[in-house]
């Protein structure tokens, strides 16, 4: 089987890569690097051992991007091109609608001229917005508060139009609290400017700041901060290659939520990384940040029943180990 990875140079994608070659899946990758880098492709092939086609290539030039899809059969495209800083896309969303939006159109275009007609999508916990209830289920409202989540929606309304109208198939997971890196320490999080929490909190040890701020400690969660649910990369990759094969079983369109259940809050996440990195880490409060939920946990029992998804990596202080193990020699990213 040939999967075509959009993306497949970033944060997610590269785990992704990583995981259909060690499954022997052959693997055509699309970036135009930027936000990632083509050192990620060098480690994927010293993790795997093994070679795959890339093409330095924007999903929106639609001329190469059949170019492509004419030089390889392409059973299934898994699509993770996208930009995804939700900070960002409230002060420049039209850059969000271009590239997320337009350039997914020009995805699809390609792919129904070509007559591939399978894709797994990346999108996020974000469509949900404010959710009214916890666990979150896929049958829950959809009302982003930011645009990174309003254009993912945006995409899986385009998909689903794109099913009735040309029987495209799409299977869309929406990702809560994506963290962790490799077991290999070769490929990790790695985003400019970085905003997340486990990599910013690992820049306290790593000498890069002085302190975390803690984006507000007046919630009404257990001990005042924010509670999400943290997932691991590797655990989404897998994820992904099920819903691959969930299509390629000739099965119809569908959505799922991929997440742990399980939530920690702010505090609880600094408290668990001091003890994977055996130091204290100072924190300072902070205001809170705007558009922040107080809690965000999924229900993934979908995933787990339809898929047969089994989520491997759900003790946090595991979870932060592989991220520390990432970090702490890749103090700026891929440039190290
Ligand atoms: N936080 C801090 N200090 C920081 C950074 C984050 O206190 O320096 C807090 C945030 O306020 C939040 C929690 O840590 O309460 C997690 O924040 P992240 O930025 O790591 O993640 P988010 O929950 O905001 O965002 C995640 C994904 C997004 C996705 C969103 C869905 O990273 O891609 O969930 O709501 F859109």
């Amino acid at each position: 089987m040939k999967i075509l990875v959009t993306g497949g140079a970033g944060y997610i994608g590269s785990h992704l890569v990583t995981e259909l070659l060690q499954q022997n899946y052959e693997v055509v990758v699309v970036d135009n690097l930027s936000t990632s880098s083509e050192k990620s492709l060098e480690n994927i092939k010293k993790i795997t051992n093994k070679d795959f086609k890339f093409y330095n290539c924007d999903i929106k030039d639609i001329e190469k991007m059949n170019k492509v899809f004419q030089e390889n059969k392409i059973d299934a495209v898994v699509h993770f091109a996208a930009y995804s800083l939700v900070g960002e896309s409230m002060t420049t969303p039209l850059k969000y609608y271009d590239n997320n939006i337009y350039g997914t159109k020009c995805l699809l275009e390609s792919m129904i001229e070509n007559n591939v007609k399978k894709i797994v999508f990346s999108s996020t916990a974000a469509v949900y917005g404010e959710p009214k209830q916890v666990p979150i289920l896929e049958t829950n409202e959809t009302n982003p508060t930011n645009t990174y989540g309003e254009t993912k929606l945006a995409i899986e309304k385009m998909m689903s139009w794109c099913d009735k109208a040309y029987g495209v198939k799409y299977v869309a997971l929406r990702y809560f609290n994506a963290c962790g890196a490799h077991p290999s320490g070769l490929i990790g999080e790695n985003h400019n400017p970085e905003s997340h929490l486990i990599p910013i909190i690992l820049q306290v040890p790593n000498g890069k700041r002085e302190f975390i701020s803690v984006f507000g400690d007046d919630y009404n969660t257990e001990d005042g901060t924010c509670v999400r649910d943290y997932i691991h990369v590797c655990d989404l990759a897998d994820a992904h290659i099920l819903a691959v094969n969930y299509l390629l079983d000739g099965n119809e369109s569908n959505v799922f939520n991929l997440g742990n259940g399980v939530g920690f809050s702010v505090k609880e996440v600094i408290t668990e990384t001091e003890k994977v990195v055996g130091e204290k880490i100072n924190s300072k409060m902070a205001e809170r940040r705007a558009g922040d939920p107080a809690t965000l946990t999924a229900s993934s029992q979908k995933a787990k029943d339809v898929l047969g998804w089994k989520p491997k990596m759900n003790n946090l202080n595991q979870i932060i180990a592989t991220a520390w193990n990432w970090h702490k020699n890749h103090k700026n990213g891929f440039e190290d």
